[in-house]
């Protein structure tokens, strides 16, 4: 079983509220696997609805604000964000089928990718609503 700790960074877009969700869904992310590591089924039951959750609000308002704002890439950011929705219907697999190890991993990967995709795809998204003074820079 995989028992060290996923390694996290302090990445931010310089939003307040998408900086909030994201620190909210990397807690989520942490709690859930200590829940797995210490094999707390009724708080990984809790934990993962509530990733699920949190993370689809998280991306539908985000997709919502590119495509109103007509977002080129929008498209390409929805994909990323559908091949996540894919991995935690994985990882509930996992955690139902009893694969730990498979969860843990890909909550692992989970992780690493939260920080690649806020610090490139959020952070363009960002810059190019407040371009079109959507959003204030460095609000
Ligand atoms: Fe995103
Ligand atoms: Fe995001």
């Amino acid at each position: 079983m995989t028992t060290t700790p996923a390694e996290v960074l302090d990445a931010q877009v310089g939003d307040p509220a998408i900086d909030h969700d994201h620190k909210l869904i990397e807690e989520l992310i942490l709690a859930l696997r200590e829940a797995i590591v210490s094999g707390d089924n009724e708080a990984q039951a809790e934990l993962g609805e509530a990733l699920v959750r949190h993370v689809r609000t998280h991306f539908a308002v985000e997709e919502l604000l590119m495509r109103l704002y007509r977002y080129p890439g929008a498209a390409a950011h929805a994909e990323e964000h559908a091949a996540v929705r894919d991995r935690l219907k994985r990882i509930a697999w996992d955690l139902t089928s009893g694969d730990t190890d498979a969860a843990l991993r890909d909550l692992d990967e989970l992780l690493a990718w939260r920080t690649t995709h806020m610090t490139e795809a959020d952070v363009a998204y960002r810059q190019y609503l407040c371009a079109t003074g959507i959003f204030r820079s460095g609000a």
